[in-house]
């Protein structure tokens, strides 16, 4: 198995490096997979973009045995089931992980375009809970989420897998 990954601004590299950092297996961008590797299995991680996980569509659907969304809510947003079904993964194994982002002066084109109408729709929202606060100030300022506790879940499904071993 190799971990392959899409990343625009970092944040999902970082778990991607982590995680052949500590398993031995090795990771690459999906756009540069080997020629040689492209019969192995993966372990996909993307970021995720109005719920979708992005570069899915960059590598071979049958290879792929498990995905990895990385966003900047605490779960997976819209929610878990949404994504699930939003890029087609009923079949095999999701896991969330909360990545990151730089501050929204910093973002640019068309993705400080969509973050400034997410963080407008957001102000509209009813009522503004503690969530809604959180959300708009992570876009405004900036965060980051990664850690490596985030990654025991899909671990221990490689474990599981008898793809690493502790
Ligand atoms: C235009 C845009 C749309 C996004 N949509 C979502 C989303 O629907 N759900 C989510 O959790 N995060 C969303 N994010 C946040 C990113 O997925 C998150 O910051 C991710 O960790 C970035 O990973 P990267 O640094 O590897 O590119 C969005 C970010 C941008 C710029």
């Amino acid at each position: 198995m190799i971990i392959v990954y899409t990343s625009k601004t970092g944040f999902t590299k970082r778990y991607a490096d982590l995680l052949a950092e500590k398993t031995g297996l090795l990771a690459y961008p999906a756009t540069k997979v080997p020629r040689e590797l492209e019969k192995e299995d993966i372990l996909y991680l993307g970021w995720m973009k109005v719920g979708k996980v992005q570069g899915l569509n960059k590598v071979q659907r049958e290879k792929i045995r498990a995905v990895c969304g990385s966003g900047t809510g605490e779960t997976a947003e819209p929610d878990p089931e949404t994504v699930i079904a939003r890029n087609d993964l009923a079949k095999i194994p999701f896991f969330y992980l909360r990545g990151g982002c730089f501050p929204l002066k910093e973002q640019k084109g068309v993705d400080k375009l969509m973050l400034t109408a997410f963080v407008r729709m957001l102000k509209t929202r009813e009522p503004q809970d503690s969530k809604t606060e959180e959300a708009i100030r992570i876009i405004v300022e900036g965060f980051d989420g990664v850690k490596a506790e985030n990654l025991e879940p899909v671990l221990q499904w490689l474990q599981e897998e008898g793809e690493w071993r502790q």
